[in-house]
């Protein structure tokens, strides 16, 4: 469905968008040019970025196994070792 005919964005436009990493309005403006001319699609445009958003798992903080960090760099081995 078009949400902002001004500039002819979609909801799968604002989908796509927060895939890569929009997370507001002010970012869907600089991206897609939501509300940047007349404002009609500030509400709905709105009501698909939450929807979006809600569908993104929640980021949890990567955590690195204690066996990787504490792994020291050992020198690979040659293959004309064997
Ligand atoms: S409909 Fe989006 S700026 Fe006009």
């Amino acid at each position: 469905m078009y949400v902002c005919l001004c500039k002819g964005v979609t909801d799968r436009h604002i989908h796509e968008a927060v895939r890569q990493g929009s997370r507001s309005m002010r970012q869907l403006n600089q991206t897609l040019g939501v509300c940047s001319q007349c404002g009609r699609c500030g509400r709905c445009a709105k009501g698909v970025l939450d929807e979006a958003t809600a569908q993104i798992p929640a980021q949890v903080p990567a955590q690195v196994p204690a066996q990787v960090a504490t792994r020291t760099s050992a020198p690979m081995p040659t293959s004309a070792a064997a």
